[in-house]
């Protein structure tokens, strides 16, 4: 069955266990074709995992998913005629130069001698390759490497390219290197699924951001959506040290969330869900408390507090 391609992808209670590990718990994920959809979540949330069944290495014990409108679990190879994948470790063959290894890709898909070799000097040419082409890509830096990566990822011109945590493991240099390069096929319309555990990465990248942890998705919007859901922050600033701790008391009683108290900067913060109720509190019990406030106001939540907040019992797990 061929549905419809307005999706690029359609995941409906997708479920997939290692033994006792439930790694994926009925996962439902629709990604628009022409936009960039980051699948966002701490180590173990089961990003690999999805990518695995989507790019068809993987079956799902239950649940169905579409990629370009073809079935992975019936119709495995049209899927995989329609999509790039990089990983999160590298596929390149590093003993053959950058050049063989895109060659050889454009020969798998099925074109000729003459057609391998435009495609891989156009890609070498679109990643900045050209000048290391003849060099096995065991020998090429980093950075160059994930670009030759994504270079693979899109012979053949995939409607479709998958991109597990791209920069992991990159220096800040070669991380901003790809980003531009994945900025590079947005530019050409592509369809664009990428895992990462940054937030920034997702906020630079991402049209629209899934959240995924232990298995399920639990957020899913534009950036700016999942800051809005998550409220705002009561700041205040304190004019002296002495009085960091009566501060974050009435913080405490003002949002009922655990503040945060940044000595050096005598700042004193509190998820506040319900805004300016929670500012009208927080004066009240700031006054009781005898706090001399020097600024006192709200702000707007950032990606990060999204984040944790939605994951915090992953790092409570970890510590
Ligand atoms: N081959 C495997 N065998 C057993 N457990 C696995 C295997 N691969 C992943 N897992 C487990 O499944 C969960 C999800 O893993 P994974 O999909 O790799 O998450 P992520 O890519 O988000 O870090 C984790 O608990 C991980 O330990
Ligand atoms: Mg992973």
């Amino acid at each position: 069955m061929h549905t419809s391609t307005a999706s690029a992808i359609i995941i409906d209670d997708l479920h997939k266990k290692y033994r006792t590990n439930h790694a994926l718990r009925g996962v439902e994920l629709e990604v628009t074709a022409g936009e960039v959809m980051a699948l966002l979540g701490p180590n173990g949330a089961g990003k690999t995992t999805l990518v695995k069944i989507l790019t068809t290495l993987l079956e799902p014990d239950s649940g169905r998913a579409f990629v370009n409108g073809w079935n992975v679990s019936t119709e495995p190879e049209k899927v995989r005629s329609t999509i790039g994948m990089a990983g999160q470790y590298s596929t390149v063959d590093g003993l053959l130069t950058g050049f063989e290894n895109l060659y050889l890709l454009a020969k798998l898909r099925g074109v000729g001698r003459r057609t391998a070799r435009r495609v891989a000097d156009d890609l070498l040419s679109r990643f900045r390759l050209t000048d290391v082409a003849g060099r096995p890509a065991g020998a090429y830096s980093g950075g160059m490497r994930r670009r030759l990566d994504l270079a693979a990822a899109l012979v053949g011109s995939p409607p479709l390219v998958v991109l597990d945590e791209p920069t992991t493991g990159l220096d800040p240099e070669s991380r901003l290197d790809t980003w531009e390069a994945v900025g590079e096929l947005v530019a050409d319309g592509t369809t664009i699924l990428l895992t990462t555990q940054y937030l920034e990465e997702a906020d630079r990248l991402a049209d629209r951001i899934t959240v995924i942890d232990r298995g399920r998705v639990v957020a899913e919007g534009t950036s700016d959506e999942l800051k809005a859901t998550a409220g705002n922050r009561l700041v205040v600033y304190v004019a002296g040290d002495h009085q960091l701790d009566a501060a974050a008391r009435a913080a405490a009683q003002a949002t009922g969330a655990i503040p945060t108290v940044d000595r050096r900067a005598r700042r004193v913060e509190a998820a506040a869900t319900d805004g300016r109720a929670a500012l009208g509190r927080a004066l009240a019990a700031l006054e009781r408390e005898d706090v001399e406030v020097l600024e006192i106001g709200l702000s707007r939540c950032t990606l990060d507090d999204v984040f944790l907040g939605l994951t915090s019992h992953a790092r409570r797990e970890a510590a």
